[in-house]
């Protein structure tokens, strides 16, 4: 595991964008796994602004994302695909027809895993995997307790997720109550992780992970201790639990 430190949320989400942006230019047919959520919305930001100054061209890319509410339509303006829309792809060239997320909107959800699971194994696994961190260490959906075992599938939310995601609600009734998720089985096979982490409210999050150094279920981030290339870019408020010790150690 491979620690870059930046001062804000800034200089994160640039520096997370000139990697994405790298692995397009090196490899135009990445296969990229996208993250929702308040974190990577600057990295998103800083794709469109490049994509508009210096042309970086998604044409050939595909990407998949991590997880999608069950219950919301896609149109919903809540839904992961609604926001997707909202936060990137409107503003780049990437086809419509190559953006995946689980259809949770399906007749047979475990049918949708799998057709999920069998999608990124067509496209020949991902390459390069954006990721945020919860509080409770989650990574995608992927709640403590959580098999690491498991492919995508169907979770119920914790309160704590619901109640961390109700901001973008009317109210924490209207959060649903499960999701369907990448396992981090998936998240594992990816060839490179990409986990971002910014301000003081990740920071117990950031030291646990930092701290644990061995695979836990109890932690779901703990699972990148078994992948060979993850890259967490932290902000100092992020990492402000961890000692200068601790962070020379990555
Ligand atoms: P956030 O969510 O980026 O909105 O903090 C991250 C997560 O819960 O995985």
């Amino acid at each position: 595991m491979k620690l870059i430190r930046t001062k804000n949320y800034e200089e994160m989400s640039r520096t997370a964008a000139d990697k994405l942006i790298n692995e397009v230019k090196s490899h135009p047919q990445a296969i990229i796994g996208l993250a929702t959520g308040d974190t990577p919305v600057g990295t998103y930001e800083e794709l469109i602004r490049d994509h508009n100054q210096y042309g970086t061209s998604y044409t050939q890319v595909y990407t998949v994302n991590l997880d999608e509410y069950i219950g919301l339509d896609q149109n919903d303006s809540n839904s992961y695909k609604s926001f997707m829309q909202t936060h990137l792809f409107h503003a780049i060239d990437l086809p419509e027809n190559q953006a995946f997320l689980p259809n949770s909107m399906a007749a047979d959800i475990e049918e949708a895993c799998r057709q999920y699971d069998e999608k990124i194994r067509q496209l020949g696994g991902v390459d390069l995997q954006v990721l945020g961190i919860g509080q409770n260490g989650h990574i995608g959906f992927n709640e403590p307790g959580s098999s690491f075992a498991m492919t995508t599938h169907v979770v119920e939310l914790t309160d704590n997720t619901r109640k961390a995601n109700a901001r973008f609600f009317k109210q924490l009734e209207d959060v649903p109550t499960h999701a369907i998720t990448m396992g981090i089985k998936n998240i594992l096979e990816s060839r490179h992780v990409l986990l971002l982490a910014s301000g003081h409210n990740k920071a117990e999050a950031v030291a646990k992970l930092l701290a644990s150094k061995q695979p836990d279920e109890h932690f779901p981030a703990s699972a990148l201790y078994l992948h060979p290339r993850v890259t967490v870019i932290a902000d100092e408020e992020a990492l402000v639990l961890v000692n200068e010790q601790e962070r020379r150690a990555f």
